[in-house]
């Protein structure tokens, strides 16, 4: 069938060989170029190679070479990455383990809060391939010392009441719960010492 096709269509076959010297470099072995995630690439202008250049997406970064070309039917080098960047986390009261501009997917950084103060959330987050951190960015709170829970309590009351009169009230009651508790004692205590 094809040397009929052939002899009864010369034209055809002149084409044939013209399309595959054109095309010689493509032709042996290598197929497009391998896709890669957040990046494309575009074929640099040649007649006689088949050279493709590898651009990322924005926010991400180009990791590996970013030209390649077909050699001996396979593309070399292997293609490069599109890799996600992560902007510097903002940490209140604290610091980051490694300071920069930016962070490479999947790099993890360990957070830092400053004296008096303590880590909510997790303490390590990776950069992730869609640009955020994974957990998410933790907080630096400060640590309630023991025997300052009353305070922060007393703190937590004010912003419940909604006027001075009832703060008054509050502690009032509060004071005479307190003189309560030491008049029973004191009357337990005399019993105490009335009995035998
Ligand atoms: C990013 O990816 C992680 C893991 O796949 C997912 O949990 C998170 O919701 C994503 N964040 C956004 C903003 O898409």
């Amino acid at each position: 069938m094809p040397l009929k096709l052939q002899s009864t269509f010369p034209a055809l076959s002149l084409f044939g060989v013209l399309a595959t010297l054109l095309s010689l470099p493509g032709l042996f072995g290598c197929q497009f170029p391998p896709k890669i995630d957040h990046g494309r690439y575009t074929k640099l202008f040649s007649i006689f190679s088949t050279e493709y250049k590898y651009e990322c997406d924005s926010g991400y970064t180009l990791v590996g070479e970013e030209k390649i070309s077909c050699s001996d039917s396979v593309w070399s080098p292997a293609a490069p990455q599109c890799k996600a960047l992560c902007r510097t986390p903002e940490i209140a009261n604290g610091k980051l383990s490694v300071y920069k501009i930016h962070y490479i997917e999947p790099e993890t950084v360990t957070v830092q809060c400053n004296t008096g103060y303590g880590v909510v959330g997790s303490e390590r987050i990776t950069c992730l391939e869609n640009r955020t951190w994974y957990p998410e960015v933790p907080k630096c709170e400060r640590k309630i010392l023991a025997g300052c829970e009353q305070v922060l309590a007393g703190k937590h009351l004010m912003q419940c009441l909604p006027g001075s009169q009832d703060v008054k009230l509050a502690l009032e009651v509060y004071k005479l719960s307190l003189e309560i508790d030491v008049l029973e004692l004191e009357r337990n205590k005399e019993k105490a010492f009335q009995e035998p």
